[in-house]
């Protein structure tokens, strides 16, 4: 399920016309992308984004929330599955990003260990099957510095298709229970957990998400 996951996300995501408005249309029920970010996302993260910290934004898509990111006084450098998107980031944001990374889907291998000060992904984890998530949250505990902390916004929806395409809003199975156990597994230190409620039109009134904020307190040896 694993390669399925990875290959349905970049057959979708790679496409230009999956997107209208450079992702900006998801952000609509919130009123837009800045709305969005002053009241769900800049309250959460808001005090890891300073002092010139390096981060990484995985699955960046065409940069809806690297834009935010960018607002801030940190080193940033982005991953994406999809090398459309990527390219796309590199026409906006050319020399303002650290470095772009075509991942393979699974794995964050161009990175060095311990590097990264804080990590964020928002609306994509959703996406990820568990296997997939399992992987990443390995490599996160690799590439987090000491102390390193990273926000993840993930799906909270149970009973679901395995094949996540087939869910509401293309939601995979998770749990904020299930999310907390891999990245303990990971040796990750699970700091806060909390639920984003989203509305949209066409989903029903039932679809939340998970936000889960991981720290690295320990130096593997
Ligand atoms: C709904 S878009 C969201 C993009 C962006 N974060 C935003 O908020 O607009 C999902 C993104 O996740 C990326 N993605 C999906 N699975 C991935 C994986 N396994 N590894 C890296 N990127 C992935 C897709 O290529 C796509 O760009």
């Amino acid at each position: 399920m694993k390669n399925t996951n990875v290959e349905n996300n970049l057959k979708i995501w790679d496409n230009v016309d999956t997107w209208i408005n450079d992702g900006e249309e998801w952000s609509e029920h919130f009123g837009d992308t800045d709305t969005l970010w002053k009241d769900h996302i800049e309250p959460r993260i808001g005090i890891n984004l300073c002092c010139g910290k390096n981060t990484l934004e995985i699955a960046c898509g065409r940069g809806r929330m690297t834009r935010k990111l960018l607002e801030n006084k940190i080193k940033l450098n982005i991953l994406d599955v999809s090398p459309t998107c990527i390219d796309r980031c590199k026409e906006r944001f050319g020399d303002k990003i650290e470095n772009y990374y075509v991942g393979n889907g699974t794995d964050l291998s161009a990175i060095e260990n311990n590097s990264m000060e804080f990590i964020f992904s928002f609306d994509s984890f959703v996406h990820m099957h568990k296997d997939v998530i399992n992987g990443y949250l390995g490599e996160i505990e690799r590439v987090l510095t000491l102390n390193g902390e990273a926000w993840i916004h993930h799906s909270i929806l149970s009973g679901g298709n395995e094949n996540n395409f087939q869910n509401i809003a293309g939601r995979s199975n998770m749990s904020l229970i299930e999310f907390a156990h891999l990245a303990k597994n990971h040796g990750l230190k699970v700091v806060e957990q909390d639920k984003i409620r989203w509305n949209a039109p066409g989903n029903p009134e039932w679809l939340h998400d998970g936000m889960t904020k991981v720290k690295k307190t320990i130096m593997k040896l």
